[in-house]
C-alpha cells in the first residue's frame, strides 16, 4: 500500500470482497470506513478493523454525498475510495432482456443493476472529485468484473452494467489522471462470496473448493491482496485472474469467432451440446 493512503472508504464492505479489502487495508495501517446497505454487517466489520461503519444505499446519490461529506468532516480527507458494492440477479426465463429475475423478482433487475453497478460509481466520483482535485490527489478504485470485459453467460444486465462500469473508470482516468486522480478498475472472474452462493467465504475456503469454475474460484482474501498490490503499483486494470487478459485479446482479434465460441460454451453450460 502506498504511504499516501491513510483513510479509505469501502462500499459493500460488510461482506465478501469488500470485507476482505477492509481487513487487508487495516493490516496495512489504513483507517477504514465500512459502508454497506447491511448495517449489521458493516458494524461487525468496522469493529473487526477498528474503523467506522456507515449504513448507505450506494444507488442513492444523496446518501453517497452524505457519506463522503461526513467522513471528510468526522474522520479526515478520503485518500482512497473503493466502490465495491455490486449486485447480480441472473437472467429470468432464459431471456437476456427480462425485467424481473433472480433473487428479487419484484424489482426491475436492470434498474437495480444500473443503480448499484454503474450510477453508484458516478455518484461517488461526483462527490469526491472536487475535494480530491482541490488537494491534487486521491485514489478511486471501482470494482467491476471480468463480465465488464467479456460477458457473463446467463446475466445480461450484470454484463451490460459491468461494461459500463469499466467504461466509466476509463473516462475517469482519462479525464482526471492529470489532475492527480488515480483510478483502478478491478475485473475478477469467480470469487468465493455470497454473490456466487458461498455464504461465508473464509470458512468455505478452509474446506477447499478452488477449481470447480472454469479458471478456479479465488478467495476474497486473494482478490483483496491483488487489489492492494495493484494500487501500490498504480495499475489501471487489475485482473485477479490473469487469464482474462488473454481472453480479451482473443475477443478483440476476432469478435465474430468469440461470439460463436461463447454460444458453444453457453450450450455446454445449459447441457444442450449434442
Ligand atoms: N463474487 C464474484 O464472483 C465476483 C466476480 C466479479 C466481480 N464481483 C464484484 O465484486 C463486488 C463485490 O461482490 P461480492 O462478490 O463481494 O458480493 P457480496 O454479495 O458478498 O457483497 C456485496 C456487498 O455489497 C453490499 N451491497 C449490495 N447492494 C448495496 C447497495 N445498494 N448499497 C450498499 N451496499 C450494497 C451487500 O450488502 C454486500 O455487503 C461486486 O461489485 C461484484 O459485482 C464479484
Amino acid at each position: 500500500m502506498t504511504a499516501d493512503i491513510r483513510i479509505a472508504v469501502v462500499t459493500g464492505g460488510g461482506h465478501g470482497i469488500g470485507r476482505a479489502i477492509c481487513r487487508r487495508l487495516k493490516h496495512d495501517g489504513v483507517q477504514v470506513v465500512v459502508a454497506d446497505l447491511d448495517q449489521g454487517a458493516a458494524k461487525v466489520v468496522a469493529r473487526d478493523v477498528g474503523g467506522v461503519a456507515h449504513s448507505v444505499d450506494v444507488g442513492d446519490e444523496n446518501a453517497l454525498e452524505l457519506l463522503v461529506a461526513s467522513v471528510e468532516r468526522d474522520v479526515g480527507p478520503i485518500d482512497l475510495f473503493v466502490s465495491n458494492a455490486g449486485v447480480g440477479y441472473g437472467d429470468a426465463g432464459d431471456s437476456a432482456a427480462s425485467k424481473a429475475g433472480g433473487l428479487n423478482p419484484a424489482d426491475d433487475r436492470w434498474q437495480q443493476c444500473w443503480n448499484v453497478n454503474v450510477m453508484a460509481h458516478v455518484f461517488a466520483a461526483r462527490a469526491l472529485l472536487p475535494r480530491m482535485i482541490a488537494r491534487r490527489g486521491g485514489y478511486i478504485v471501482n470494482v467491476a468484473s471480468a463480465a465488464g470485459l467479456l460477458s457473463q453467460i446467463g446475466d445480461a444486465a450484470y454484463s451490460a452494467t459491468k461494461h459500463a462500469a469499466v467504461a466509466f473508470a476509463e473516462s475517469l482516468a482519462i479525464t482526471h489522471g492529470e489532475q492527480g486522480i488515480q483510478v483502478s478498475v478491478v475485473c475478477p472472474q469467480a470469487v468465493a462470496t455470497r454473490m456466487i452462493g458461498i455464504e461465508d467465504d473464509s470458512e468455505s475456503m478452509q474446506g477447499g473448493f478452488g477449481g470447480n469454475d472454469v479458471d478456479g474460484i479465488l478467495s476474497a482474501d486473494e482478490v483483496a491482496d491483488c487489489i492492494v498490490r495493484g494500487i501500490a503499483a498504480g495499475k489501471f486494470l487489475i485482473l485477479p485472474h490473469p487469464q482474462v487478459a488473454e481472453y480479451v485479446q482473443r475477443k478483440a482479434s476476432d469478435h465474430d469467432r468469440w461470439i460463436t465460441g461463447m454460444q458453444r460454451f453457453r450450450r455446454q453450460l445449459m447441457g444442450e451440446e449434442q
